[in-house]
């Protein structure tokens, strides 16, 4: 069997509680620059920034924020500091995925003794707004989750941070929450990586596709998805498999320098409203070919939207047993292929869009013989 999904149980297994994603944290070349660019392209609101001016002298960091999604731009004021080594080795990329825990004391103690490598004591942090406790973990390549627990903060963000706003705020687009963040590991480490986030975390492994779900004439990859009790952090994990050419987890190794965060995927509950925007404001996506829409109602079934904007911002259908999912995905957000983003709308469907890979990776895989590395 290709594709197996697995029982849901209604039984938790965590390790400890995870409210939801708290905050994603880039690490990049000039993060004032960045946040321009979130900012204007993808309307995220500037809320709080922790720099040189406000005492912290080895780095810069922006807080952007819409909906729920919390993302962070982080940039080396020296040489030798380790947000310098990493985008270095990475380019601009996704260093923390941060979860937001109850206690994170105990989340910390709990999953370094199941085998997690610390990259973070318990930290206690405080400022006149209150107290947070901060730890860490690391993951794949030198992607760390740090554990936050906030006890009710009451400041913009963390304590040193302070509110920042800016007279160009560009509107949001209807960006709610991070709905799925994908890790891309070295070929024979899903697997791996799997057992940490079941063993360590506690999370079930809720979808398996093979390499002959998702492979097209050239290439193939693996996937697993892992996932929390309440469903509030799904981790994809992929790793190549071989191929007759050089598959896109294979192109996004090669430029990331190891593993890392392949793309963020962040719900919307009106994806046609969103793309129009993110489009009219610069964001450029993958293209499917048109005779993509000649059967998919066909596949998918009746939809509540039109076909015509679907076609016309390239928007893709997928459906499962609980209903149907939209999904669209950006090309690379930097000149390296590595990270890119998904903008997607759930109604109903609880799946990933498996109907849409091989068409979708056809469309990476265009892009990737235009770049030289297919
Ligand atoms: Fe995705």
């Amino acid at each position: 069997m290709a594709t197996q999904i697995l029982p849901a149980s209604a039984e938790t297994t965590d390790t400890f509680p995870i409210n939801g994603t708290d905050f994603i944290e880039f690490y990049v070349g000039n993060a004032k620059q960045a946040s321009v660019f979130y900012r204007t392209a993808f309307g995220f609101q500037l809320i709080g920034y922790r720099g040189p001016e406000t005492g912290t002298r080895d780095r810069a960091s922006y807080v952007l924020e819409q909906g729920k999604v919390r993302l962070v731009l982080t940039t080396a004021m020296r040489p030798d500091s380790p947000v310098a080594a990493h985008v270095h080795a990475h380019g601009d990329g996704v260093h923390d995925i941060a979860l937001w825990v109850d206690d994170a004391r105990d989340a910390f103690a709990k999953a370094v003794e199941r085998g997690a490598r610390p990259a973070l004591e318990p930290t206690v942090q405080r400022d006149a707004d209150g107290e947070v406790v901060i730890a860490g973990i690391h993951t794949y390549g030198e992607t760390i989750h740090s554990l936050v627990e906030r006890r009710g903060y009451r400041g913009p963000f963390l304590p040193g941070f302070v509110p920042a706003a800016s007279p160009y705020a560009p509107a949001p687009v209807g960006l709610e929450y991070v709905d799925h963040c994908v890790g891309n590991v070295e070929l024979g480490a899903m697997n791996r990586w799997v057992a940490f986030y079941e063993h360590v975390l506690g999370f079930r492994n809720l979808i398996s596709f093979d390499d002959k779900t998702i492979s097209t004439e050239y290439s193939a990859l693996m996937s697993k998805v892992v996932s929390n009790g309440n469903g509030r952090i799904k981790f994809p994990l992929n790793e190549p498999a071989e191929g007759r050419k050089k598959s896109q987890i294979d192109e996004y190794l090669d430029f990331y320098g190891g593993p890392g965060v392949q793309h963020i995927a962040i719900a919307t509950d009106d994806i046609i409203r969103t793309v129009t925007a993110l489009r009219d404001r610069g964001v450029e996506f993958l293209r499917v070919p048109a005779t993509y829409y000649d059967s998919v109602t066909d596949r998918v079934g009746r939809i509540d939207e039109d076909l015509a904007p679907l076609r016309d911002l390239g928007i893709l259908v997928d459906r499962d047993d609980e209903g149907y999912l939209l999904q669209i995905f950006t090309k690379p957000i930097e000149d390296r292929p590595t990270l890119f983003f998904e903008i997607i709308q759930r109604k109903g469907a609880k799946s990933f869009g498996a109907g849409n890979f091989k068409a979708l990776f056809e469309a990476i895989e265009r892009e990737q013989a235009l770049r030289g590395n297919l």
